[in-house]
């Protein structure tokens, strides 16, 4: 049962997160109106409580706090522009994966109290302890509706520039893909020898699980902009080895094109005399752009 001492709350979009979102507000008590384009994925929401929209103005206008969550920002200004004067000085809350400028470009585009918000978590999480989200843009919007956004999972605001959120839900993103390329290759290279992943994923988590100390010894050195503290394994020795790493890829008979792009930039900052520094001196040739 809704609780009505609670604010009415609007989420359009209901793929598999936005109906994990309104999942959360029902369970929460949260009187929730929900919107989405193919309407069938409603009904299961409306079993549990939901008020069913028949169209975006109608959904829009059922509360003063609106939530977007659908594939991407095109799908995002496809279905607010439909909206009409609905939207007027209500908050919206922009749960949808996009860039930092991306994010802008919607705040400026509707006369609203802006938050971008980035979602740190797979559908299931969200409610549990596991999720955190990302927001920025508008602080007062964060902190009226923050008891609404913590149902979600954790909510960290970085910023009054809405582009914030998407910048740090894109930079986690990053350091997730790259764990995943490395395990991918892993996986391949010693299943050249038959080596099944499932006996190779324990050895695989324990060793990555040991270098994530990487992580914060890195960003001191970046923030400094000294990679020679505290080294113990200098790029020069880093990329001799990476050498072999990339002729036994060959050898092997697959493909390197996911840990191939390393090692040049290794070896062009030995050469142009850091071969004593650290690997995070990388980021050096990284800030420069694209060769
Ligand atoms: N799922 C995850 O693990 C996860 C994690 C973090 C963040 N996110 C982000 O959350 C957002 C939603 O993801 P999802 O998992 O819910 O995706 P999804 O299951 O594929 O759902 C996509 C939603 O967008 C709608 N949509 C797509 N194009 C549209 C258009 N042109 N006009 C109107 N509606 C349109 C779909 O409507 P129909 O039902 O009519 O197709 C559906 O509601 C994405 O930006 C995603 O990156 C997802």
């Amino acid at each position: 049962m809704p609780n009505l001492s609670k604010p009415p709350v609007t989420v359009l979009g209901l793929g598999a997160m936005g109906s994990a979102l309104v999942e959360a507000l029902l369970v929460a008590g949260y009187p929730t109106t929900v919107w989405n384009r193919t309407p069938d994925r409603a009904k299961p929401l409306v079993t549990k409580g939901a008020v069913h929209a028949t169209n975006v103005s109608e959904a829009v206008a059922a509360s003063r706090l609106v939530i977007v969550c659908l594939l991407d920002y095109k799908s995002v200004t496809d279905v607010l522009d439909t909206a009409g004067d609905a939207l007027a000085g209500r908050v919206l809350v922009n749960l949808t994966n996009g860039t930092p400028a991306q994010a802008r470009q919607v705040a400026d585009r509707y006369d609203v109290d802006y938050l971008d918000g980035g979602i740190m978590a797979v559908p299931p999480m969200i409610g549990g302890p596991g999720a955190f989200l990302f927001y920025s843009g508008s602080r007062s919007a964060f902190d009226t509706n923050r008891p609404v956004l913590d149902v979600f999972g954790e909510s960290q605001y970085v910023g009054t520039d809405s582009g914030l959120a998407a910048l740090h839900d894109i930079g986690l993103l990053s350091g997730m893909y790259g764990m995943f390329v490395g395990v991918l290759h892993a996986f391949a290279f010693v299943g050249t020898e038959g080596v099944p992943a499932t006996t190779f994923a324990p050895l695989l988590k324990r060793y990555i699980g040991g270098m994530l100390g990487f992580v914060d010894g890195a960003a001191e050195q970046i923030d400094k902009d000294d990679y020679t503290i505290n080294v113990v394994s200098n790029i020069a020795m880093q990329s001799a080895g990476y050498v072999n790493l990339t002729q036994s890829t060959h050898d092997q008979g697959i493909s390197p094109e996911l840990l191939a792009p390393l090692g040049p930039l290794m070896a062009r900052r030995v050469a142009d005399g850091h071969g004593h520094e650290d690997l995070a001196g990388v980021i050096e040739l990284l800030k420069k752009g694209k060769k």
